[in-house]
């Protein structure tokens, strides 16, 4: 499941990581909704219920995928575990944990989906891009919003609105959030900023507990 250091076969990687009932609800629904509902938006719409259920619902997560990891490619002991992978790398569930005062680079995540709130609670800063995306080392961004999310509280990621963003934990415990994202986010190239010098760096993220597809360069991630 969420064990580091440990070989993973092929097989292992993909599919259900972490196989629970209520796992398995809330990808069949995903599933099904990919079926019936061509828009992205109103796919996500009718997702809510079942992203809200797994968020209410105790005892699905193990403590080996709600922990800190102190080798995260994000830096501040930030932990990512894939719970799900589909193969084609078209839909993932992930735990991310934040640490107590750390934060996330400023990142996108290049996907729809559904992300919210299981432990803790999170101070998220939202930017709008304010250049034409035409050079992909410089982006111009400024602040959008700021919220606060606690437990149970999620959001739609609709790209490109609202796609860039950075959380904080601002709860005495490290937040667990959980992501249900139609790409496979930490393998997938994509972009941390830095907003006061303009600079934008490719990025892959990787997770504690599956490794990435050997990249076009033959690194893994
Ligand atoms: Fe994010």
């Amino acid at each position: 499941m969420c064990d580091l250091g440990h070989a993973h076969r092929h097989g292992e990687s993909y599919g259900f990581l972490v196989d629970t009932p209520e796992i398995r609800a809330l990808i069949d629904a995903t599933n099904r909704l990919r079926r019936t509902i061509a828009a992205d938006a109103a796919r996500v719409e009718a997702l809510r219920p079942a992203f809200a259920t797994l968020l209410a619902a105790d005892n699905w997560l193990p403590d080996s995928c709600a922990r800190p990891d102190e080798t995260s490619k994000m830096g501040g002991g930030i932990g990512q575990y894939a719970l799900y992978r589909a193969e084609d790398g078209s839909l993932c569930l992930f735990s991310l944990v934040v640490p107590v005062g750390a934060s996330t680079p400023v990142h996108d995540h290049l996907a729809w989906g559904l992300v919210g709130i299981y432990r803790g609670r999170q101070d998220e800063t939202v930017y709008r891009r304010l250049d034409d995306g035409s050079d992909p080392t410089r982006a111009r961004l400024e602040v959008a919003k700021r919220q606060q999310l606690g437990c149970g509280e999620f959001y739609a990621l609709l790209p490109p609105a609202d796609d860039i963003h950075y959380v904080s934990t601002i709860s005495d415990t490290a937040s667990v959030s959980i992501h249900l994202l139609a790409n496979d986010t930490a393998c997938v190239w994509r972009h941390r900023f830095e907003p006061a010098t303009g600079v934008v760096t490719p990025f892959r993220s990787g997770y504690a507990n599956a490794p990435c597809p050997p990249d076009a360069d033959g690194t893994r991630g």
